[in-house]
């Protein structure tokens, strides 16, 4: 693992925008892995920026996000196609064609699970995958507990990811109980995987990343055997952490 320590948000958003528009830059036809929630929105800020400014297009470029919730169509300002559409995909020379999210209101979930790691397996995979994480070490929403080997499938959110999700929706009862999400083994066939973390309240899930052994219940764990990670992470996240050996 790379580690890269950032003052703060803003420092965050800037390294990891800049580290994404490289990628896009030597390669225009990656397939980018992308995450929601709140840790990514001011990356996605600062490569809108960086598009209208320089230029950089994303024209030959494929994104597969990791998740959606149960449920909600895309056009519901709370699912994750608004999120992105709104965040990035309005903002920048990408064909919408070529961006992908998981069908959260099918009849067929089960099925669109497999139609999903189907259709990321037949572009060749994932170059570089974007992920945060949840303050109880889930990647994607995988929640502790689940497989090491999982592919893409429905999960059952766990309680404390509801209610860290409550802040997106006008009330707690109105955060959907189930999601898709990509699997474990999905998120770890990705070429190069770039975790962002910012926070406080990301400290001890921080702090289990850099000590625990592997582990399904804790999830983020798994990252240990992927070749090659790099987590930027800010001074809020690693306060008083020892992490000396994972500094280059
Ligand atoms: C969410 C998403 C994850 C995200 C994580 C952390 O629920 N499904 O992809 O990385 O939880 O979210 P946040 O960045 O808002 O802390």
């Amino acid at each position: 693992m790379k580690f890269i320590e950032v003052k703060n948000y803003q420092q965050m958003s800037e390294t990891a925008a800049e580290y994404i528009m490289k990628k896009v830059l030597d390669n225009p036809s990656i397939t980018l892995g992308l995450a929601t929630g709140g840790t990514p929105t001011g990356t996605y800020q600062n490569l809108i920026k960086d598009h209208q400014k320089n230029g950089t297009s994303y024209q030959h470029v494929t994104t597969f996000n990791l998740d959606e919730y149960i449920g909600l169509a895309g056009t519901d300002k709370n699912s994750y196609r608004y999120y992105m559409d709104e965040n990035l995909f309005n903002h920048i020379d990408i064909k919408k064609a070529n961006t992908f999210v998981p069908k959260g209101n099918g009849r067929n979930i089960e099925e669109e699970c497999n139609r999903y790691e189907d259709l990321l397996a037949g572009h060749g995979g994932i170059d570089l995958q974007v992920l945060g994480i949840g303050s109880n070490g889930h990647i994607g929403f995988n929640e502790p507990g689940t497989s090491f080997q999982s592919k893409t499938h429905i999960v059952n959110l766990a309680p404390s990811t509801i209610e860290a999700n409550a802040r997106f929706f006008n009330r707690p009862e109105e955060v959907p109980t189930q999601a898709i999400t990509m699997g474990i083994s999905t998120i770890m066939k990705s070429k190069e995987i770039l975790l962002l973390v910012s926070g406080e309240s990301k400290r001890d899930a921080m702090y289990q990343l850099l000590h625990s052994e592997l582990n399904e219940n804790f999830p983020a764990s798994v990252l240990k055997n992927h070749p090659c990670v790099t987590i930027i992470a800010d001074e809020a996240a690693i306060l008083d952490l020892k992490i000396p050996m994972l500094k280059e």
